[in-house]
């Protein structure tokens, strides 16, 4: 089966052809990191009109890609869910009208799946490394999500935790904005922290947000103005080198704060397997902390390859795929969402403690 994945929930306009394995046979982003970029953010509306420019030729080049064209896709999945609603609508709309024409059945799918679930994308015949088995838990760290997660299968997935201010990245833009650094912050950060010392900055390391909570929310919004504090009192860092020692400070706290977590999460489950996922998860300093920690924990870490970390539809169709494999389909008149709201706290309660 193959199954046309659309995604348009942020700022990516983006569309795939995956099979019910797992198999990419096309993927195709297009990203509005330009329209964005002068003003440091995602602008609403910015992005839902970027989106109607590009949604046509997005999908065109996917299917495309595929032999057989329009004639070899089998199902249509499409974001539903958390997301900007005026750039959802744009993948929506356009996914039924294709269902409509091709009479193919359709799913809408909630973006957090995707990202928990990219893990299990295969990219090319030489794309053999492990797969985790289930339960995992999954922590998700991208611009507008920070989360974490226990995934039983693809129909029983459990928000554990989230973040009660700032998502990660969102905390690494805006500290970039604060360092003049542009946007998007986090891959200039990780490439300055990799040259810096955090142990260098005058008025020394920042604290690590939310150790010392039970439980395993996570705050950013502290971090962030603690570094803007120490800018404002002390002005940038004058050299590139002061910079770096800067930038890895902050990142060293949010790494911490994220591993930390995880880790917490694995063991208070008792699930000894973590599935890192969003744009942060590209991160290198996150990357070589969570690898140290799970390999000093006995935990088994899978970091799937950048492409299907970051916003893509690939990961929008396999987590389609797992619905209609469990017999599910959408009729044409379904709504775009904001928000996730079925995905209610499992297992710990507000106080930390497990139920
Ligand atoms: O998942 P993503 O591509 O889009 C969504 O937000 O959904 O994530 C983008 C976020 C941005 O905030 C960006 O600054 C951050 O991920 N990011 C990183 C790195 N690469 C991207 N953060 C830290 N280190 C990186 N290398
Ligand atoms: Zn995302």
């Amino acid at each position: 089966m193959n199954v046309l994945g659309i995604e348009s929930s942020c700022d990516e306009t983006a569309a795939a052809v995956v099979t019910e394995g797992g198999e990419v046979l096309a993927d195709v982003v297009a990203s509005q990191i330009k329209v964005h970029a002068p003003y440091g953010g995602v602008v609403p509306e910015l992005a839902s009109r970027a989106h109607v420019r590009a949604i046509v030729p997005v999908v065109r080049e996917a299917v495309g890609r595929l032999e057989g064209g329009l004639a070899a896709v089998d199902a249509i999945a499409v974001t539903q869910r958390p997301g900007l609603v005026g750039a959802l609508l744009v993948g929506v709309q356009v996914a039924k009208a294709l269902a409509f024409a091709l009479d193919k059945p359709i799913v809408g799918v909630n973006h957090l799946d995707g990202h928990l679930l990219a893990v299990f994308l295969r990219r090319g015949p030489d794309d053999l490394a492990p797969r985790p088995a289930y339960p995992f838990i999954g922590l998700i760290a991208s611009g507008g999500h920070t989360a974490l997660y226990r995934v039983d299968t693809p129909a029983d997935i459990a928000l554990l935790g989230q973040t009660r201010d700032d998502a990660a990245g969102e905390a690494f833009d805006k500290v970039a904005k604060v360092l003049g650094l542009g946007y998007p912050g986090g891959p200039v950060i990780d490439r300055l922290a990799a040259k810096g010392d955090a142990d260098a900055v005058p008025g020394g390391r920042f604290a690590v947000p939310m150790t010392g909570h039970a439980g395993v929310d996570f705050s950013f919004s502290g971090l962030k103005t603690a570094v803007a504090r120490r800018v404002a009192t002390d002005g940038v860092p004058s050299d590139e080198a002061g910079i770096a020692d800067l930038c890895a400070a902050f990142q060293a706290a949010v790494v911490e704060s994220l591993v930390d977590k995880c880790l917490r999460a694995c063991a208070q489950e008792g699930v000894p397997r973590l599935v890192l996922g969003g744009g942060v998860a590209a991160n290198r300093g996150l990357r070589a902390r969570a690898a140290e920690r799970c390999a000093g924990e006995g935990v088994d870490l899978f970091v799937p390859p950048l492409a299907s970390c970051t916003d893509n539809a690939a990961m929008i169709a396999y987590a389609g795929a797992t619905r209609l494999a469990r017999g599910e389909r959408d009729a044409l008149d379904f709504g775009v969402s904001s928000r996730d709201p079925e995905r209610r706290r499992g297992r710990f309660d507000e106080s930390g403690a497990l139920r």
